[in-house]
């Protein structure tokens, strides 16, 4: 495993919609072994393969900052948002000085594969669904500052 770089906002790839993953191959999971790494390093609780600077469709999350499990998600697909809840974000590629209030739902689906080949459809609520939220967005370009919430 090894350290990457986080890219930071300005970098293009950050803006790019990634490419979706075709073959779990040696290269898909040594970036996501070093995704691991990067984001426990960094302190984060997700991380999407864009900010470490590939275009690929797939994501870490801690789905409780309290515990140290970590989520694989990829090709991750969301659906069947419902609900609201409001907290702020932040994010590794983001300066801390821009974290915000952001408007989420508060229940989704998500369908994803994981790095043995399986696919998985399961719901997600609260904290969990917040942070899948924000790593899909980075997958289609999309920051949380975009999102903030005025009110
Ligand atoms: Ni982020």
């Amino acid at each position: 495993m090894a350290l990457r770089n986080i890219f930071k906002e300005g970098e293009p790839i950050l803006r790019r919609k990634a490419r979706v993953v075709e073959k779990i191959d040696d290269r898909l999971l040594t970036l996501l072994d070093d995704m691991r790494e990067t984001m426990i390093k960094a302190d984060g609780v997700g991380l999407a393969a864009p900010q470490v600077g590939v275009s690929k469709r797939a994501v870490i999350i801690k789905p409780d900052p309290d515990s140290d499990e970590i989520i694989e998600l990829i090709n991750p697909v969301v659906s069947e948002k419902t609900g609201v809840q409001v907290a702020v974000e932040g994010c590794l590629s983001v300066d801390p000085s821009k974290n915000c209030k952001i408007a989420r739902p508060n229940r989704l689906k998500v369908e994803y594969t994981d790095r043995d080949g399986n696919f998985h459809s399961e719901y997600a609520v609260g904290f969990k669904a917040r942070v899948i939220c924000h790593e899909t967005d980075h997958l289609d370009g999309i920051l949380f500052i975009d999102r903030e919430y005025k009110k």
